[in-house]
C-alpha cells in the first residue's frame, strides 16, 4: 500500500437498536483509498446493519458519518441516492436484482444509456453489459432473464451491476457464499485490481480463512460491539477466532484426554469397487479417530460403508470383535452405529419439528407400547435442547428454520437418544459458524468421554489436529498413513494426502 493513502470514510460511534437487539453499540469504522478492509464476525454480529447504514438503506440511531468528496465531509442524513452519488456501491447479501428483467437491464437499472433521440440505446446496453461481465470473466447471455440464472450467476450479475457504476467505495456483503472456488478466485483478482486503482473495498465475511487471502486490515464485530481493527499481517487465525467467538482457543477445541477402552470397531481389508481399497483400522471406546484426505480420496465412501450404504463392499467389519456384516443402515443402527451425513439435509426431515426429528427411527425400540407418546417425545426433545443448547428452543417449528449449527445438533441428538456406540461424522462443521463449531466439538468431546467411539472425517486439518487421537490419511481410496496425536502437523497431513 502507498504511504500517502487518504481516508475515504469515517464512521464514528454508530449506534443502532432493533426491538430487543442492540445491533450496533457505538461502532467506529474507517476506510482508506486502495485498501481492502474486512469486516469479520459471526452471523448476527451487526456487519450487514453497519453497511446498510452506510449505504443509506437503514437509518442510524446516533453516530456520525464522514465521506471524502474532495474534502472529508459530514453526511447528516444518508439516503440510497445520496450514497450512490457519493460513489458508494454495495453488493447486498440478499440479492437485489429484478428477476423478471434481463441481465443487461439489471446491470444498468435506473441508468440505461440513451441515444441522441432520447431513446434507450439497447445496442449499447447489451454491449456495455457484456463488457462489464467480461471483466468479471463471466460468459453470460445479457438477454437472459435474471430469475432463470443460478444463484452464483445472479451473484456475479449483481457484482457486475455495482461495478458498472464505478464506485469509489465498494461494499461486498458475503459475496462468495454462492460462488465456486474458481469464481471466488476470479472475484479476488478483480478486487485486487480495483484496489490498485485506489478503490476502497469493504469485504464482509464470516469466513476466517478469507481474511489473509484478501484483506489489508480486518475489523472484528461481536454482538454489535467492535472488538478491534488490525492489519491482517499482524493477527493470526487463532487470535481472530478468539475475537470472533469471544473465547480462548482451548475452548474452541475442548478436548480431554480419554483413557481408551475396548476395540469397538475393527475394519479389515474393506474395499468398495472403484472407491476404497484394502482399508484396515480399529476404533476404540472413547477414541476420536480423525480421517483426512483431499477431495474425493474416499472419505465419503468410508462413512457410507460403515453405515451400510455401500452394500457391495468386501472385507470384514467387526463390532466388539464380532464379525458383523453391515449391508444396510437398519443393520448399522441395530449394532449401534450412527452417521452424521455430509449433507445435513439427508439427516433431517426439514418440515418436521425438533421432537420427531430426534425420536424418529427409535420409536419401536424404546416404547413399551411401540408408540412414543407425544408427551414423551416432547420431554426427550426438551432434554436434548437443554443438553446441546439448541437455539431457539421452540418445539413446534420445522427444523428447516434452524441455523446450520443447530440443525447439526438435532441430528446429533437423534443418535444420542438412540444409544449409539460408534458415531461417524462426515465433515460435521462444514458451513457452520465458528461458535457453533466449538459446540459441535464440545459435544464430540463429551461423547468420547462417555465411551463412544468416533470416526471424525474433516477437510479442516486444524480441527483434526486439535480433536483427534489418531488421524488416518486416505489417498486415492487407500490408507496413506495413520498418525498419532501430537506427532503430526498440517504439512505432514498434506504431504501424506497428496
Ligand atoms: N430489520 C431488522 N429488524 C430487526 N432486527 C434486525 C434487523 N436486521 C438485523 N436485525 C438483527 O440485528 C442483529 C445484527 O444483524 P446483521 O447486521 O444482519 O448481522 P450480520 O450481518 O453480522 O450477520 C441480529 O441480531 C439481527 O437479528
Ligand atoms: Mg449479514
Amino acid at each position: 500500500m502507498k504511504q500517502e493513502r487518504r481516508l475515504l470514510l469515517l464512521m464514528e460511534k454508530i449506534d443502532k437498536r432493533f426491538p430487543g437487539v442492540h445491533a450496533l453499540d457505538h461502532v467506529d469504522f474507517d476506510l482508506y483509498e486502495g485498501e481492502v478492509h474486512v469486516l469479520l464476525g459471526e452471523n448476527g454480529a451487526g456487519k450487514s446493519t453497519l453497511m446498510k447504514i452506510l449505504s443509506g438503506s437503514l437509518p442510524r440511531d446516533s453516530g456520525r458519518i464522514f465521506i471524502r468528496n474532495h474534502e472529508m465531509q459530514e453526511i447528516a442524513h444518508m439516503s440510497p441516492e445520496h450514497a450512490q452519488a457519493l460513489g458508494i456501491g454495495m453488493v447486498y447479501q440478499e440479492l437485489s436484482l429484478v428477476p423478471t428483467l434481463s441481465v443487461a437491464e439489471n446491470i444498468f437499472l435506473g441508468r440505461l444509456p440513451r441515444n441522441r433521440f432520447g431513446l434507450i440505446d439497447w445496442k449499447r446496453v447489451h454491449g456495455d453489459a457484456k463488457a462489464s461481465l467480461n471483466t468479471l470473466g463471466i460468459d453470460l447471455d445479457t438477454h437472459a432473464i435474471t430469475g432463470s440464472l443460478s444463484v452464483a450467476e445472479q451473484q456475479l450479475t449483481e457484482i457486475a451491476r455495482v461495478l458498472a457504476s464505478q464506485p469509489r467505495i465498494l461494499v461486498l456483503d458475503e459475496p462468495t457464499s454462492a460462488l465456486s472456488d474458481t469464481e471466488r478466485t476470479r472475484l479476488f483478482e478483480i478486487i485486487r485490481r480495483l484496489r490498485e486503482k485506489g478503490v476502497g473495498i469493504i469485504y464482509i465475511s464470516h469466513r476466517l480463512a478469507e481474511v489473509p487471502l484478501i484483506g489489508d486490515r480486518v475489523t472484528v464485530l461481536r454482538d454489535g460491539q467492535k472488538i478491534g481493527t488490525f492489519p491482517t499481517s499482524e493477527v493470526t487465525e487463532d487470535q481472530l477466532i478468539q475475537m470472533v467467538v469471544g473465547r480462548k482457543l482451548t475452548e474452541q477445541y475442548p478436548k480431554h484426554g480419554v483413557e481408551k477402552g475396548e476395540v469397538l470397531l475393527r475394519v479389515e481389508n474393506l474395499s468398495v469397487p472403484g472407491k476404497l481399497e484394502n482399508i484396515s483400522f480399529e476404533v476404540y471406546a472413547g477414541e476420536i479417530l480423525g480421517v483426512f484426505g483431499l477431495m474425493g480420496a474416499g472419505q465419503n465412501e468410508l462413512a457410507r460403508a460403515l453405515f451400510g450404504l455401500e452394500p457391495a463392499y468386501t472385507g470384514r467389519i467387526y463390532i466388539r470383535e464380532r464379525l458383523t456384516p453391515i449391508r444396510n443402515s437398519e443393520g448399522a443402527i441395530r449394532v449401534g452405529i450412527g452417521l452424521i451425513p455430509r449433507d445435513r439435509r439427508e439427516g433431517l426431515i426439514p418440515m418436521l419439528s425438533i421432537p420427531p426429528n430426534i425420536t424418529l427411527g427409535q420409536v419401536s425400540q424404546y416404547s413399551p407400547h411401540r408408540v412414543l407418546s407425544l408427551q414423551k417425545e416432547k420431554q426427550v426433545a426438551q432434554r436434548y435442547i437443554k443438553e446441546l443448547r439448541i437455539q431457539p428452543p421452540i418445539l413446534d417449528r420445522p427444523v428447516l428454520y434452524l441455523s446450520g449449527g443447530n440443525q447439526q445438533k438435532v441430528v446429533l441428538a437423534r443418535w444420542l437418544y438412540g444409544d449409539t456406540q460408534i458415531l461417524v461424522l462426515d465433515d460435521p462443521t462444514r458451513g457452520i459458524d465458528v461458535g457453533a463449531k466449538a459446540e459441535v466439538f464440545s459435544i464430540m468431546d463429551s461423547l468420547s468421554r462417555r465411551g463412544i467411539g468416533i470416526v471424525f472425517i474433516s477437510s479442516e486439518m486444524q480441527e483434526l489436529l486439535a480433536m483427534a487421537d489418531r488421524i488416518l490419511v486416505l489417498r486415492r481410496g487407500r490408507i496413506a498413513s495413520i498418525f498419532q496425536r501430537g506427532e503430526v502437523d498440517q504439512e505432514d497431513l498434506l504431504r501424506s494426502a497428496s
